[in-house]
């Protein structure tokens, strides 16, 4: 590719002698204008390795032309030679200090000049290289990057689903936690990168039920005491499991498995927090999580009816619930309505449709309990 150079005088005669001199080995392609704002508005446009610009113009002068173009993007490092007449040492010093890089003289030609012309194109195509170089290594390291990314967020899913099975076969519940969560963390206007993360990481929020024995965690029948007290060590054990991960979803993942069992009365488990004392990303996966156990069917209870859960929700709210949590879940109904269990999926984010398989398949076709609904009504 040959080297592209802008070269802006406001004289034709100066303009075609510097064009055909800086072609004349073959190795540059020059593109010329008289005005210089004209000159900007294309270098905005597209990318040039090598400048050559005037002093004195019209409309503006070579120091401001060279400074504007300074700004732009992919002109930090590329060459810049003003051609200078009689300018004074004061000129060149502004000059420099605006980005020029060197100064070529106005006369014809001169092997001065044509030395000094051919290092300004070899640097300028070096410059290039240098640059395409970065570009590429940065795009790499981008896509590089969103892979992990991905990566990060399928496992976290798997994990979430591992333990899920556990207790239900179609992994449904997971993924509409998460789905409620987007849409409560959205409606209370927290940033889109935690509303994101809070929708990645809500899946994580009963992964402490790895830990609890199957004969109580498969139980069909109501559990004592002490068996439900086990049963809520898992917000314990979950938040140790993810503790003190560098991976901020991971964290995330940790604070909702500590605190979904949080009430905003502060009577929930397990540390008694209360309103804002309970991270709010606990709080969203609370509502979305009570809300999924209520409208779900288990072996050992038909599911409640939407409008009932919806009631449900709105009397416990400042009670069980942060009541914008529940605002934020209900202002958005009809989206509530179209994830609930039995509704037709909707379009899956990439890294669920990789799992659609899993999540599409059969449901509650094994006798399951959902200890997860025990929070809506008995802690
Ligand atoms: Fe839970």
């Amino acid at each position: 590719m040959l080297t592209q150079a802008l070269l802006v005088d406001d004289s034709r005669s100066v303009l075609n002698f510097l064009k055909r001199h800086i072609e004349a080995e073959g190795l540059v392609e020059a593109t010329t204008f008289l005005d210089p704002v004209e000159a900007l508005a294309c270098a905005r446009e597209r990318v040039f390795d090598l400048v050559l610009v005037d002093y004195e113009m019209p409309h503006m002068d070579g120091i401001s032309f060279i400074r504007a173009l300074r700004t732009m993007p992919g002109c930090a490092d590329i060459p810049i030679a003003m051609i200078t007449s009689r300018q004074t040492d004061d000129i060149k010093m502004e000059a420099l200090q605006a980005g020029a890089t060197d100064f070529l003289p106005k006369a014809p030609q001169s092997v001065e000049m044509t030395v000094r012309l051919r290092n300004l194109i070899q640097l300028g195509a070096a410059v290039r290289k240098l640059n395409d170089r970065a570009a590429h290594l940065a795009s790499e390291v981008a896509a590089a990057t969103h892979k992990l990314g991905e990566r990060e967020e399928e496992i976290i899913l798997r994990l979430a689903l591992a333990v899920e099975y556990r207790d239900n076969d179609t992994g449904e519940h997971t993924l509409r936690v998460a789905r409620y969560s987007r849409i409560i963390a959205e409606q209370l206007g927290l940033p889109a990168r935690l509303c994101r993360d809070i929708y990645l990481a809500a899946p994580l929020h009963d992964v402490g039920k790895v830990a609890i024995p199957d004969n109580i965690l498969l139980k069909p029948s109501k559990l004592t005491d002490d068996e439900m007290a086990v049963i809520r060590t898992h917000a314990t054990i979950g938040e140790k499991i993810l503790a003190d991960s560098s991976c901020e979803l991971i964290q995330l993942g940790a604070q909702i498995a500590a605190g979904h069992h949080e009430r905003w009365d502060g009577a929930g488990y397990p540390n008694g927090l209360k309103a804002d004392e309970i991270p709010v990303a606990a709080r969203v996966v609370a509502v979305a999580d009570v809300f999924d156990a209520l409208t779900t069917r288990r072996p050992y209870k038909e599911p409640m009816p939407l409008e009932l859960a919806r009631d449900y929700l709105v009397e416990n709210q400042g009670r069980q619930f942060d009541p914008a949590c529940v605002e934020a879940f209900l202002s958005r109904w009809d989206e509530v309505v179209a994830i609930a269990p039995g509704q037709t999926a909707t379009q899956l984010p990439k890294s669920e449709a990789a799992l659609a398989p899993f999540t599409l398949g059969a449901t509650g076709s094994r006798p399951d309990q959902d200890r997860g609904g025990e929070s809506a009504t008995a802690v």
